[in-house]
């Protein structure tokens, strides 16, 4: 049983079958979906987990417990990655109490039938629960990722359960690769990163916190060096550059657009680009190339004209940056049309909408093939984005 703290304890679970999270993300390395319970003279439970791992979670919980019964269940989010298994809880438990948000109650009632009018506490910003020595407190914390969240500081342990911020894809028992950041950021941008506002406001209660641990509702607890992950938040939830360089996205048809983008490549390496990322949004995974677009500073977009549009996977990639807050970057457009060339057009028309966005001056205009006047071009473009 893996201990957050003496009297808290993880009783969460790891899933390895499943095809995409959330029904659009891939998750090569599993998903975790975390719980937590409390152990004092009352004990709470924090959230439950997906509905195909009830009897596991249910399980975890019986060793922690080692005996005793449960007094509350706290659903912080009702998305039902984490609320699946409130009624099987609920039923196992007749004397438990459920503490959600007023929200919370009428999405209980719209996901599952029941809203537990006469077991339940409604917690709002600031409510408190003593459950003996610790002492709960109930921070909303609205569209983090949905409007019902509230977070959970333990006052006496000095530990944050975050809800769904500070999560990341991947299962617990097994070793990222890539360390924190990359699954974390792919997981924040495609999912919360719509509401930097909302989650910057959070990260500011937050700060006013003595904080010793952070208990996400995915990803790993955060225990050591806490202010390399709230500085990542910050820059995150505030749409800033975390990365130096620049953002290369583009759609190739018969390799010409693609010429292009790597002749562009060698360029910026030329120039002195601290970092080139390039990506192919057809065949590369179309959430980490927006948690890239977030990521640096600068980012060019090549791609085709295509049905007098723009080729399908650059316009999905573009209306998702739109939605999910996408601003303050400096952006350079490669277009190619074999007879009548809109693409630039288009990808700035998309754009619009996004705030402080600069475009570079020099576009890059391939008529089916580069030509000696495109180098020329691209070169210029480079040395812009390198300004
Ligand atoms: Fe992990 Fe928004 O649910």
């Amino acid at each position: 049983m893996n201990r957050v703290t003496n009297d808290i304890l993880y009783i969460g679970v790891n899933d390895h079958d499943l095809d995409l999270f959330e029904g659009q993300y891939i998750v090569p390395l599993g998903m975790a979906y975390n719980s937590y319970v409390i152990l004092d003279e009352k004990t709470a439970v924090m959230d439950t987990v997906d509905k195909r791992f009830g009897d596991e979670w249910l399980g975890n919980l019986d060793k922690a417990l080692s005996g005793r019964t449960p007094d509350y269940l706290v659903v912080q989010h009702m998305e039902p990655d984490h609320s699946a298994n409130i009624a099987l809880f609920m039923e196992k438990y007749p004397a438990a109490v459920v503490v959600a948000s007023a929200k919370a109650f009428t999405m209980m009632k719209n996901f599952y039938g029941n809203e537990y009018a006469d077991r339940r506490m409604v917690a709002a910003e600031g409510t408190e629960l003593s459950l003996g020595a610790h002492v709960l407190q109930f921070i909303a914390a609205p569209m983090v990722h949905w409007p019902e969240v509230i977070m959970t500081y333990d006052r006496t342990d000095k530990v944050l359960f975050s809800a769904d911020a500070f999560g990341k894809f991947g299962a617990l028992d097994r070793e990222d690769p890539e360390g924190w950041a990359c699954e974390a950021r792919r997981y924040y941008f495609g999912i919360v990163g719509k509401y930097g506002a909302q989650a910057q406001a959070v990260l500011k209660k937050a700060a006013a916190l003595e904080i010793q641990a952070i208990c996400p509702l995915h990803g790993p607890v955060l225990q050591e060096d806490l202010p390399y992950y709230l500085n990542l938040y910050n820059i995150w939830t505030t749409y800033g550059v975390e990365t130096e360089g620049v953002a290369v996205f583009y759609t190739s048809v018969y390799g010409n657009t693609e010429k292009a983008v790597r002749i562009l490549e060698e360029k910026l390496k030329e120039k002195g680009c601290p970092k080139v990322a390039v990506s192919d949004l057809a065949r590369d995974d179309m959430a980490e190339c927006v948690e890239d677009a977030f990521r640096y500073g600068k980012i060019v977009l090549a791609t085709t004209t295509y049905n007098a549009d723009i080729f399908p996977f650059m316009r999905t990639f573009i209306e998702t940056l739109a939605e999910h807050g996408f601003r303050g970057r400096k952006i350079g457009l490669i277009e190619n049309g074999s007879w009548a060339p809109v693409a630039a057009k288009v990808m700035k028309g998309l754009l619009e909408g996004c705030r402080d966005t600069v475009f570079a001056e020099n576009t890059v205009k391939i008529l089916s093939s580069v030509s000696e006047e495109n180098l020329a071009r691209i070169d210029a473009l480079a040395d812009e984005m390198m300004e």
